[in-house]
């Protein structure tokens, strides 16, 4: 196993109707600003819910942050906050409203006259020292964005990871009930989230890590088992419960520590998200299964396992038991409802060259575990993934 550190400072409050108890966690007197997305939470309720159980506290609102969250619209967040003078930040949503109140809560407390500067950092902490404090209410399970301490912002150049320990939430709040008003295609889209955060830290090399590994099996059983039924019986508690749980526990350090990671699924996925808008979850599909057959000498053993363990494959000599593997994945995630081929979306096969352009300019050229995911092998991936 590898060495590592483990820290998460998150406080999880999980179940249903437990959102009077948020009062109880945020400081007395605290003038709290409530940050949402496009209007799904005024919607359905859950805005009032809060509002009433912050009834004893000063309340701000600051809505419209989008899907992908844009800077610009963070940066305004942040002026309102500074203007306003605001003690507590709750981010009620799904991944992109806390995704963009991790970036708000250092913008309101940065003074320089460089806003940018603070998403240019990668997987190395934005040099920081002084965050608004912020807890959050979960509406979709997806991202794990509510117990980890990254974020990801877009601008007009791209979509950037952003890092620093000052972005884990005091407190997160996880009521599958309020998931129940997710249309289909965003459950899709967590399910298949969930799933490719295990396996981008799951199906790499070996190192023994038996925990974490039977761990990251445990995740993607569940998925397979919960997945098509709490697509289509959106009301069932304890299935979105598990759902929800595990997306949690799928990126919240648990079943990364201590072993080898590969985010080139996501990092090259991040690219069709800025340059054709396609979901987050949808961008992942369409790479992963080509990566994993591009990449099947290097990930043979652990994706022998995956066979093994997730999906019971035991017939056939290697090579087949690895292709029934990645085909078992992609029929999952049709299952679903989510393609898994860049030509199912409105992307053109000359475009792919755009996608390329775009990882050599943010530096992606030497993704995966071991580092020789290189541009060439990259774009191998994409022309296979068509
Ligand atoms: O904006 P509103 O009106 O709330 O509607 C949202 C949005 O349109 C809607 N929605 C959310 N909860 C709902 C609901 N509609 C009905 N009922 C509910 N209960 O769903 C739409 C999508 O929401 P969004 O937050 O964009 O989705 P998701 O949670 O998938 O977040 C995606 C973002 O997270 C980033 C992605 O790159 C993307 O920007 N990620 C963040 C990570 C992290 N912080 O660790 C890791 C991930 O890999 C990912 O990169
Ligand atoms: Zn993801």
């Amino acid at each position: 196993m590898l060495n590592f550190n483990f820290y998460n400072p998150t406080h999880v409050v999980f179940g249903k109707d437990r959102l009077s108890e948020i009062a109880t966690l945020i400081p007395e007197n605290a003038k709290v600003l409530i940050i949402y997305g496009g209007g799904s939470i005024k919607k359905f309720g859950t805005f009032d819910k809060i509002v009433k159980a912050l009834e004893s506290f000063e309340i701000f609102e600051f809505g419209g942050i989008e899907p992908n969250p844009q800077l610009q619209t963070c940066i305004k967040a942040a002026e309102y906050i500074k203007e306003n003078n605001i003690d507590f930040i709750l981010a009620v949503g799904g991944g992109s409203v806390l995704d963009a109140t991790k970036y708000i809560s250092i913008a309101a407390k940065y003074y320089g006259n460089d806003y940018k500067s603070l998403i240019k950092h990668g997987f190395t902490p934005v040099p920081v020292t002084e965050a608004v404090p912020f807890g959050t209410v979960l509406t979709l399970p997806a991202t794990g964005s509510e117990m980890n301490a990254f974020s990801v912002i877009s601008d007009e150049t791209g979509k950037y990871a952003v890092y620093s320990p000052l972005f884990f939430p005091k407190f997160s709040f996880l009521d599958p009930t309020l998931t129940y008003t997710l249309p289909k295609k965003q459950v899709a889209n967590g399910i298949v989230d969930t799933f490719i955060h295990v396996v981008e830290q799951y199906i790499t090399f070996p190192v023994d890590a038996k925990f974490q590994d039977r761990a990251a099996e445990g995740i993607l059983q569940t998925l397979v088992e919960i997945g098509d039924y709490t697509l289509n019986n959106p009301e069932d508690y304890d299935a979105r419960a598990n759902f929800m749980w595990c997306a949690t526990m799928a990126l919240n350090g648990v079943v990364g520590s201590g072993v080898p990671q590969d985010w080139s699924t996501h990092m090259i996925g991040h690219e069709f998200t800025a340059k054709f808008d396609i979901d987050h979850g949808r961008t992942l599909a369409m790479v992963l299964p080509s990566l994993l057959r591009e990449r099947k000498e290097n990930k043979k053993a652990k994706l022998l396992q995956y066979a093994e363990r997730v999906w019971g494959i035991t017939e056939g000599n290697a090579d087949e038991r690895i292709e029934a593997a990645i085909q078992q994945t992609e029929n999952f995630f049709n299952s679903l409802g989510v393609p898994t081929k860049i030509s199912d979306y409105s992307v053109k096969k000359e475009e792919l060259k755009d996608i390329i352009t775009q990882l050599e300019s943010h530096g992606m050229v030497a993704l995966s575990e071991t580092g020789d995911l290189t541009l060439d092998v990259a774009e191998r991936i994409l022309e296979n993934a068509y």
